[in-house]
C-alpha cells in the first residue's frame, strides 16, 4: 500500500497501433480506479523488444501509447503514467524473478508458444522469460489489483505463483496480486476472423479496429465485418461474428444483450454493423482529438515521463531494498 491506499497496476507494449481490444478490455477500464487506489500505468518497451522493432517507430509509438493512456481519460496528476525502461528496477527484478520462474512453467505459456509460432526466426530468449519481467512490473509495487484482459490471466496466475514461491522462501515480500478482468469487454475478437483475438499485430488491417481510426474507417471495417448467413441479431453458439460485435456495442453503449435484441428485432445485420460503427466512432472521437493536441506537445508529454518516471522508482525502491537483503545481496 502506498500511503492508505491499494495499489493498481498495468501495462501496455507500445508495439503497435493500439486497438479497440486494447481499449475495452483494458485502458477504458483503468480510470474508474484512480480515485480509490494509487494507480501506475506503464508504457511497456521493454516487453515490446522480445519482437523486432523498427527505432523509430518504437519510440514515436512510446510516446503515442503515453498520449492515449492521457487522452482515454487518465489524469497525469492522479495517476502514475510512466515508461517502463526509464525504471531499471524493472529489468533488475526481472532478473531475479527469472531465477525463481521454472522452465516448465514458462514453457506452458501460450502465448510464448502462440509469438513464437508466428516468429520462428526469433524465438529470443526474453521472448520465453516475459512473464517474469511482467510479474516484476507487477510485485514491484507490491500491486493488489491488475486490470487487463483475458488473455493475460495465465501471466498473472504465474505471478501469483513466482510471488508465492518468492515468499515462501524469504517470508512476506510481496503483496498477492489479483487480476481485473471486465465481464464485457474481456476478449474482442477480429472483425475477419470472429473465432481469434483482436491483436494489434494482426497483418489485416480490415480484422482490426484501431482507436485512433476516423469514423468513415470506422464504418467501413464494421461494414465489412465478418458474420454469418442468417438475419437475426442475438447471441448464440456459433454466431462468433455478431457476439463479438454485440460485446462491442454493449461496451460503448452499456446496453444489455435484451436490449440490443429488442432494438434491432427485424432490422437485420446492415442497420446493427452501422449502428455498432456509429457508437464506437462516436465515443471515440474525443480521444483522437485529445490524443493530437497532446502529440503536438511533445515537452509535456516528456515532463509527464519524468514526472511518473521519479514516483514510480520512489515506489519501487523501496520493494528492490527488501529484495536485496532478503535474497543476501551485500549493500
Ligand atoms: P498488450 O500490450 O498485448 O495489451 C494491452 C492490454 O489490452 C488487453 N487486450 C485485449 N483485451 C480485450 N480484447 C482484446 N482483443 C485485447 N487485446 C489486448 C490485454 O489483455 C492488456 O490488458 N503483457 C501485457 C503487457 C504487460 C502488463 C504488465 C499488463 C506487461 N507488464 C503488467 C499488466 C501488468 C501485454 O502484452 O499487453
Amino acid at each position: 500500500m502506498l500511503g492508505d491506499k491499494k495499489i493498481v497496476f498495468s501495462g501496455v507494449q507500445p508495439s503497435g497501433n493500439l486497438t479497440i481490444g486494447n481499449y475495452l478490455g483494458a485502458i477504458k477500464n483503468f480510470s474508474a480506479f484512480s480515485d480509490e487506489y494509487h494507480c501506475f500505468y506503464c508504457v511497456v518497451d521493454l516487453h515490446a523488444i522480445t519482437l523486432r522493432q523498427v527505432p523509430a517507430e518504437l519510440r514515436r509509438r512510446t510516446y503515442e501509447t503515453l498520449a492515449l493512456y492521457i487522452a482515454c481519460g487518465l489524469d497525469p496528476e492522479k495517476n502514475t503514467l510512466f515508461v517502463q525502461s526509464h525504471v531499471p528496477a524493472h529489468a533488475e527484478l526481472g532478473w531475479i524473478l527469472d531465477c525463481y520462474t521454472m522452465f516448465g512453467e514458462l514453457s506452458r505459456m501460450t502465448q510464448f508458444k502462440d509469438k513464437s509460432a508466428k516468429n520462428a526466426s526469433n524465438i529470443n530468449a526474453g521472448l520465453f522469460t516475459y512473464p517474469s519481467l511482467m510479474a516484476a512490473d507487477i510485485l514491484l509495487y507490491q500491486t493488489d489489483l491488475v486490470p487487463v484482459g483475458i488473455d493475460q490471466k495465465q501471466h498473472l496466475e504465474l505471478t501469483r505463483d513466482v510471488a508465492t514461491r518468492f515468499n515462501g522462501i524469504y517470508g512476506d515480500v510481496f503483496t498477492m496480486p489479483d487480476g481485473y478482468i471486465p465481464q464485457t469487454g474481456m476478449k474482442i475478437m477480429s472483425l475477419a476472423d470472429p473465432t481469434s483475438k483482436m491483436s494489434k499485430s494482426d497483418p489485416n488491417e480490415n480484422a482490426i479496429v484501431y482507436i485512433l481510426d476516423d469514423k468513415d474507417t470506422v464504418l467501413r471495417k464494421f461494414r465489412r465485418a465478418v458474420t454469418d448467413s442468417e438475419t437475426e441479431v442475438c447471441r448464440r453458439e456459433g454466431k462468433d461474428g455478431i457476439n463479438n460485435l454485440m460485446t462491442i456495442y454493449s461496451c460503448f453503449t452499456g446496453k444489455t444483450d435484451e436490449e440490443i435484441v429488442r432494438e434491432f428485432a427485424g432490422r437485420g445485420y446492415g442497420d446493427f454493423k452501422l449502428a455498432v460503427g456509429e457508437a464506437c466512432a462516436d465515443q471515440l472521437a474525443p480521444v483522437r482529438e485529445e490524443f493530437a493536441r497532446l502529440m503536438a506537445d511533445k515537452a509535456y508529454l516528456e515532463d509527464i515521463m519524468k514526472k511518473g518516471a521519479a514516483e514510480a522508482a520512489s515506489c519501487a525502491l523501496k520493494t528492490m531494498r527488501k529484495v536485496r537483503k532478503k535474497i543476501g545481496f551485500v549493500n
